[in-house]
């Protein structure tokens, strides 16, 4: 009998991106899935450092996993990887001696591996070393969404965030050749996924080592060719790199969805400053308008830290304003967190206490949900194209799926329609989904083509 795996995944959609890699990796060296961590010969947890909070979950999710292999004849093996994985390297066994195995983000693929090792020698194992990684064979993926596929077109990061830990944990910049992207999007699309989602910590600083001149705006246009692509998103941007070209391609190539996730991180530009963000609020809000102009109808959301060393009420004040003015289509919104090795943990300090975090956070997600809700009730009698992603966990007779602008919509409709396009009328709008009837029209169109 082949020995089973079970993979949990914690953190942005690099991560849940990379599980899917391991996944793909283990099942080459043999395993098979387990149905549930209970039944695994091995446990692989792959962990976000970003903040404290998701740190801490760790721990108390290793303490359980201890539990789990009470009263079996053999213990599962224990696998931390990812970024708290690349951070702690040997300190993690001195929290969690019960983790036999440890591999950072650079060196996935010897995770197989390493389990063998640590299983034969009964001696943990751990490799946190920057492998060249950027390269992925093809085929090897096994993914979890049926609709959407994940692509890496860069990891690391080389821009010095002074909050973030993602420059330590992932490493200096390493651009994917374009070639290799596009034969993993070529995959994807025969494997049945209709829309790509281009990762990478700052994707629009794309450049193709193996096509000189290609930039991310040609990258867009070399996936928008690719057929049977229905839609194509990317994420995380930087408004430093938003370049005319950029918002040409959004404007022009029919694929690409009218939706810019654009991290901000603070509406006032003295904390931008100690954040060392190199754009202003202003500029902020200029690249917003850009696109505006061009694009009239698109949708921008955000990632927003409030707290941050230094932050007054009056900087909190200006993180309210731009939110309004900027009229956000969604936000993540986090409390500031110190993490190891950067900057301002060093060199600034943590001087706004917890209960004003707490209570800045409160008012800006209200004054977000606020400013949601208004945007989507602007939908309510129009029809709107939702590509079907998913069945209601609810209401089995229910489907759900995404505008291009990325807002959630429900609607009664049929497992069938998972992967296709269809036309929606919008009956009823709350701040975070729409719901909505599937017209006629939209499906005829659907079938038609199928
Ligand atoms: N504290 C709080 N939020 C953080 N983020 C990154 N580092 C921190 C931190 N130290 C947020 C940023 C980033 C998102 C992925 O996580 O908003 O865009
Ligand atoms: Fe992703 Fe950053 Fe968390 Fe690493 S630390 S998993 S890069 S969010």
């Amino acid at each position: 009998m082949s020995r089973k795996y079970a993979i949990e995944t914690f953190g942005c959609q690099m991560n849940v991106h990379d599980s899917e890699r391991l996944a793909g990796l283990l099942e080459q060296a043999g395993y098979e899935a387990a149905a549930d961590p209970g039944e695994a010969d091995l446990v692989v947890v792959n962990t976000c450092s970003v903040r404290g909070r998701a740190e801490d979950k760790l721990y108390s999710r290793l303490g359980e996993l201890r539990a789990l292999g009470d009263g079996r004849e053999t213990r599962p093996t224990i696998a931390v990887t990812g970024c708290v994985a690349q951070q702690e390297g040997a300190r993690l066994l001195v929290r969690a001696p019960h983790v036999g195995v440890v591999v950072g983000t650079r060196a996935k693929r010897r995770l197989a591996e390493l389990v063998a090792q640590a299983e034969s020698s009964g001696r943990p194992q751990i490799d946190t070393d920057p492998h060249d990684d950027i390269s992925f064979p093809l085929g090897v993926v096994r993914r979890g969404d049926l609709v959407r596929a994940s692509v890496t077109i860069s990891e690391g990061c080389s821009d010095a965030c002074t909050y973030c830990v993602v420059p330590h944990t992932r490493g200096p910049v390493r651009m994917r050749p374009a070639a290799e992207i596009l034969a993993e999007v070529s995959e994807a699309v025969a494997g049945g996924r209709r829309e790509i989602l281009l990762l990478g910590q700052i994707v629009n600083h794309y450049r193709a080592p193996d096509r000189p001149g290609c930039g991310f705006a040609d990258l867009l246009a070399l996936v928008n060719e690719v057929p049977g692509v229905e839609r194509i998103r990317f994420a995380s941007p930087h408004p430093r790199h938003v370049s005319d070209r950029l918002v040409e391609a959004m404007r022009d190539l029919a694929h690409v969805c009218k939706h810019l996730h654009l991290p901000v991180q603070s509406g006032s530009t003295r904390i931008l400053a100690t954040m060392r963000r190199r754009h202003t609020r202003e500029e902020y809000l200029d690249v917003v308008a850009r696109v505006r102009a061009a694009l009239p109808t698109v949708a921008v959301s955000t990632d927003m830290i409030v707290g941050f060393p230094g932050e007054t009420d009056r900087d909190f004040a200006d993180t309210l304003s731009l939110t309004e003015a900027a009229g956000f289509s969604s936000m993540f919104s986090f409390k500031y967190s110190k993490r190891p090795k950067t900057f301002a943990i060093n060199y600034l300090q943590d001087d706004v206490p917890e209960h004003v975090k707490a209570e800045r956070l409160r008012e800006l997600q209200q004054v977000q949900r606020g400013i949601q809700l208004r945007l989507h009730q602007q939908l309510v009698g129009t029809a709107v194209p939702v590509l079907i992603d998913s069945l209601s966990r609810r209401r089995p007779s229910d489907v759900s799926g995404r505008t291009t602008g990325n807002t959630v919509v429900n609607a009664p409709g049929d497992p069938s329609w998972l992967g296709r396009v269809v036309n929606v009328r919008i009956l009823r709008a709350g701040p975070y989904s729409l719901w909505g009837e599937a017209e006629e029209s939209g499906l005829d169109r659907q079938r038609a083509h199928a």
